[in-house]
């Protein structure tokens, strides 16, 4: 189903593995079913599959959804902790044709919830119900527009998700506030072109790199400057393209909280 390159200073090893034979044959035919009906729905519907969620989202999961105080608000949507509560809270960004609710959608909310992570998703400004933003024209404005959501949400020991467009937000964060962050998941994000190898070797945070078996451009382009990250391991989802969350969600949401289930 996806292949785990273990590189040399890869630390998910075990997790790796874990996901590797967790995939239960009932799994693969649920994981079938549901490719199925994604595509009967993608053929079959106009617009994008607004009923794809039961699928994944569990009912009894409440999403919240609010707007941050100050200038600039973003429109979030969250969801807590169903059972006992995990250390690390989940952000979730998102790619130029998306916004947080996607991550409703595809029921990656409701599931994190399910598992025990507080889980927020972001509409960056310009996107979703999030009004452009000023601040966002600048890199530095950037990188502070995302450290003032996290203080205003109280977020306190964050994994980044960052796909695609996001990186525009999520590089210039972590080059500058890595500190803050337990984690970081990039998903073929733009912007890595922009800073360093010594830049990414500083960057100490356990990061999960992720993409598309078929994203021949921004996958590779981001995964030869992600590789000077000290602490990554690498997933490659098969037959997935640039938005790879989306064409293999089971595949998708079994490395993530692989990766969440084992961060320290
Ligand atoms: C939702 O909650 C009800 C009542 O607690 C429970 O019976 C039901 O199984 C839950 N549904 C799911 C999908 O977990
Ligand atoms: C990349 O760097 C250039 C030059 O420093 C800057 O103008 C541009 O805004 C940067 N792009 C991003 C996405 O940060
Ligand atoms: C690297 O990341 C993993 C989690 O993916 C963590 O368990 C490990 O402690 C990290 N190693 C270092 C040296 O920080």
């Amino acid at each position: 189903m996806m292949d785990i390159l273990r590189e040399p200073s890869s630390q998910l090893t075990s997790a790796g593995t874990m996901v590797q034979t967790s995939m239960s044959r009932s799994q693969v035919a649920l994981l079938g079913l549901g490719l199925l009906l994604m595509l009967l729905l993608y053929v079959g519907l106009p617009g994008p599959p607004e009923q794809t969620s039961w699928l994944w989202g569990d009912p009894n999961v409440t999403i919240l959804a609010g707007l941050t105080p100050g200038n600039s608000p973003i429109f979030y949507r969250e969801v807590l902790p169903l059972h006992r509560a995990r250390r690390v809270e989940v952000v979730l960004l998102h790619g130029k044709a998306f916004n947080s609710h996607t991550w409703e959608q595809l029921g990656t909310l409701q599931l994190l919830a399910q598992r025990g992570y507080r889980a927020v998703a972001l509409d960056l400004p310009g996107f979703g119900n999030s009004a452009p933003s000023k601040e966002a024209s600048t890199e530095a404005g950037r990188a502070e527009l995302l450290e003032q959501v996290l203080r205003d949400l109280e977020v306190q020991n964050a994994v980044l998700v960052s796909p695609s467009l996001s990186g525009h937000y999520a590089l210039p964060f972590l080059m500058r506030g890595h500190h803050q962050l337990h984690g970081f998941v990039p998903i073929a994000p733009t912007s890595t072109q922009n800073y360093t190898r010594e830049q990414f070797w500083a960057v100490k945070t356990p990061t999960l790199i992720l993409y598309g078996e078929l994203d021949r451009i921004l996958a590779r382009e981001s995964l030869r400057q992600l590789r000077h990250l000290p602490n990554h391991s690498v997933v490659k989802l098969r037959d997935a393209g640039h938005a790879c969350y989306l064409h293999k969600p089971q595949d998708f949401h079994l490395v993530l909280l692989a990766f969440l289930d084992h961060l320290p």
